[in-house]
């Protein structure tokens, strides 16, 4: 089959390489696509929410499924899209309804559906411009730090945690009155602060059963020891230590299970990637957030441990055969360290070459922002290359990707030697 995987950066690589691998594949196209992506499929230099060009492409090329990487074309309704057009119906979108994509395009959506479906969560209360008075006055009844999210997609930057009441109302008011993150933040979630270790489990559904892949960890923070700016995350581990078979039987039982009954009770139609973030309090699993793709750099390191054929899983989600798949994990631990550009996560240059990406033995070298420029590999985004690597342990995986990334080089380059160091 032809397949079309939407995005460019190291999530859309690490599935493009694993769908390059399937016997079911014929021909594979990316859009937009990376240098990376170009090594094992063909890129198309397509905007993943311009759907008639999406439309045009899929229909020229006979294509039968697309993967949707990134959340802004799924919160578009590029489902929707796909299933209201009579020469698209027939194509497979992985990825849910645009209704299914509020659970990450509205987080008061989220908190909604979790408290309807009894899924642990951080209690909240969420405010427009019009009950400001009444955010202040639920801020007050918090304990500190604050937290305060921006309902809507806000690139990631809509999370505000903040240790003084005073200074929680000034950013609630501009939030809400000033519109700090546009439209995103005309409302505001305001949520108890939970206290824990974060870690991500990932779902893929279609819609009436579901399969469990394997954990991760990424860590968001510019610095090292968790400090600094936020960024799309600078690597991530694969499993998570600390999360052995009672507390996965917990976390499915009280979070996936009714997550997935609750899509199903609403009619939402959801047939693709759950991401859902989760803090361990105590022993107890809550839901920080839902997203509905998978998470970079997670994916680089959840799809490789993956040994069985997963286009051929994919596949049955269009053809009704699902629940018969295989889904093998590998045993091994891997990790990756993201190697990102001087500045990021706030103004960086592009346009620098890459060298040493293609000899890197022992490691997957996963390309995020690169491109291709008259035959020379270029640095074009703030994450570059993710450098994911095997191991029987997480400091083996580690070692191998720490002793790639000093070899990758590039003007700028700079990357997180701690990754792991908190487990
Ligand atoms: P989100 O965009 O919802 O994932 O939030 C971004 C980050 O903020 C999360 O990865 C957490 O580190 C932190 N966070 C969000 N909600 C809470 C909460 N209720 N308590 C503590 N930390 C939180
Ligand atoms: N790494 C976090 C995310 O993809 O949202």
């Amino acid at each position: 089959m032809n397949v079309l995987i939407l995005g460019s950066g190291g999530r859309e690589h690490a599935l493009a390489w694993k769908i390059s691998q399937s016997s079911s594949c014929n021909k594979l196209f990316i859009a937009p696509g990376n240098a990376g992506t170009n090594l094992v499929g063909i890129n198309k230099n397509i905007d993943v929410t311009d759907f008639n060009e999406i439309k045009h492409l899929v229909i020229d090329e006979d294509v039968e499924m697309v993967v949707v990487g990134p959340e802004d074309p799924l919160v578009n309704g590029i489902y929707d899209f796909f299933k209201n057009d009579n020469d698209l119906n027939h194509v497979s979108i992985i990825g849910p309804s645009k209704e299914g994509a509020q659970l990450e395009g509205s987080k008061k959506f989220a908190k909604e559906f979790m408290q309807r479906h009894n899924i642990p969560t951080a209690k909240y209360k969420s405010f427009d411009k019009d009950t400001l008075q009444e955010g202040y006055d639920f801020l007050e009844t918090l304990s500190p730090p604050y937290v305060l999210k921006a309902d809507g997609l806000a690139a990631g930057k809509g999370v505000l945690i903040i240790n003084s009441i005073s200074e929680a109302k000034s950013e609630l008011k501009s939030m809400l009155l000033d519109s700090k993150f546009g439209q995103a933040s005309s409302t505001v979630v305001i949520e108890e602060f939970l206290d824990g270790i974060e870690l991500s489990v990932f779902v893929i559904t279609n819609g009436d059963t579901y399969k469990i892949l394997p954990t991760a960890k990424d860590y968001k923070r510019i610095g090292e020891g968790d400090t600094g700016l936020n960024t799309g995350g600078m690597g991530a581990v694969s499993p998570v230590p600390f999360v052995d078979r009672f507390f996965m039987e917990k976390i499915e039982q009280e979070i996936i299970k009714p997550s997935i009954e609750g899509l199903k009770k609403e009619n939402i139609s959801y047939k693709g990637f759950l991401f859902i973030g989760l803090i361990k309090v105590g022993s107890e699993p809550k839901v920080i957030e839902y997203n509905v793709r998978m998470g970079d750099p997670e994916t680089e390191v959840v799809i490789p441990r993956i040994k069985s054929d997963f286009l051929n899983l994919l596949k049955g989600i269009k053809d009704g055969t699902f629940s018969e798949k295989d889904l093998n994990i590998s045993e091994d631990v891997a990790a990756t360290v993201m190697l990102v550009s001087e500045g990021y996560p706030q103004k960086y240059n592009k346009g620098y070459e890459i060298i040493n990406s293609e000899n890197c033995e022992g490691s997957i070298i996963f390309h995020a922002g690169t491109t291709k420029d008259e035959g020379i590999v270029k640095t074009n985004g703030g994450r570059v290359i993710a450098v994911t690597s095997f191991g029987k342990t997480l400091e083996g995986a580690l070692a191998k990707s720490n002793k790639n990334a000093e070899k990758i080089n590039f003007q700028g380059k700079s990357y997180r030697k701690d990754i792991g160091f908190d487990l």
